[in-house]
């Protein structure tokens, strides 16, 4: 009697777990939602969107920007860059115009050095002094999310999560399809947060910049330089469209590439289309431009090697 009375109580326990781990869908936001939605890329509706927690409005020409850098600052500390790769910079939510908001959403600030700290309207953005967003992502026990940040995004001159900070309070705040009303009642504090980062993680993933440019034969280099319309083509072909690459010292030195989108969808879970940039490039046409190796010791191996 005790022990069937026993075993019908696990079993009620057991369903109950299940009920809540397993039921369908596990999409933050409930994408479901969104199914009856008009398909349309973003920036090319011709309607106006009812839905903003299904497609990213206004900010619906997506950016996915990256470095490459040639060192950290943060070297003695073991930031490192990852050998044969560019790092992640963010995901950004540019207007159809190319004009963009920031720090949309001061109770998700966690920029410890805002920059701009204070907005075109004159609205101050206070510094974030609490806990680093690294332990948000800890807390929803996504150490996998966690280990890939650590080697991709990696920060020059302040700790990398200071870094990932800035970029949510920055711009996922001015996403709408992060925005925490999407999520419903059972939003978890910071849940936008490492959603936002698997989110990044996923477009990055979409523009292997450095395979692609070593498949035509452009590898950094100390000893050569590269034209523009080379690289330009080389991105071109693989993604469909011209990307925006950013070069310093007048326009000869690359280090920045931002590649362009419209999004079917939520940035979260959606398809992703490259359209051109809408930013001129500030690397030369004319001069040569240099890709540089970097410092050996600013780097280590990150792939797992057989
Ligand atoms: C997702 O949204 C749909 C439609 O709004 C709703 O029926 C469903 O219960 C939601 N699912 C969860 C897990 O919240
Ligand atoms: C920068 O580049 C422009 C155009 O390529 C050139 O006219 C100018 O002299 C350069 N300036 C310096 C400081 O090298
Ligand atoms: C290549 O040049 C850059 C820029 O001057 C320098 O920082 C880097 O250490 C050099 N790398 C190698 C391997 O010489």
């Amino acid at each position: 009697m005790d022990a069937a009375f026993g075993l019908a109580s696990v079993l009620l326990a057991v369903q109950g777990v299940g009920a809540s781990l397993f039921s369908f869908p596990r999409t933050y936001p409930n994408i479901t939602a969104c199914a009856s939605e008009p398909i349309t890329y973003s920036c090319e509706n011709t309607a106006a969107i009812q839905n903003t927690c299904c497609t990213p409005t206004p900010g619906g020409l997506v950016l996915q920007t990256q470095f490459w850098d040639t060192y950290t600052g943060l070297e003695k500390e073991g930031q490192l860059l990852p050998k044969d790769s560019w790092t992640i910079h963010g995901l950004w939510p540019d207007n159809c115009d190319g004009s963009f908001e920031q720090y949309c959403d001061l109770s998700r600030q966690y920029d410890r050095k805002p920059s701009p700290s204070v907005l075109p309207d004159g609205t101050t953005v206070p510094a974030y002094t609490g806990p680093g967003v690294d332990t948000f992502i800890g807390k929803f026990g996504r150490l996998d999310l966690l280990a890939y940040m650590d080697k991709y995004w990696v920060s020059q001159g302040s700790p990398n999560a200071d870094f990932w900070g800035h970029e949510f309070a920055k711009h996922a705040t001015c996403t709408s399809t992060f925005d925490v009303s999407c999520y419903g009642p059972d939003y978890k504090k910071n849940q936008d947060v490492v959603d936002f980062f698997d989110a990044v993680v996923r477009a990055f993933k979409m523009y292997p910049t450095f395979d692609v440019l070593a498949a035509s034969g452009i590898l950094p280099s100390n000893k050569t330089t590269y034209p523009l319309s080379l690289l330009q083509n080389a991105l071109k072909a693989q993604t469909g469209a011209v990307p925006y690459l950013g070069c310093g010292q007048n326009g000869t030195v690359l280090q920045e590439v931002w590649y362009f989108s419209h999004v079917s969808g939520t940035e979260q879970f959606g398809h992703y289309k490259s359209v051109d940039s809408t930013t001129k490039s500030t690397c030369s046409a004319t001069a040569g431009i240099h890709y540089y190796e970097r410092t050996p010791a600013s780097e280590r191996e990150v792939r797992v090697l057989p």
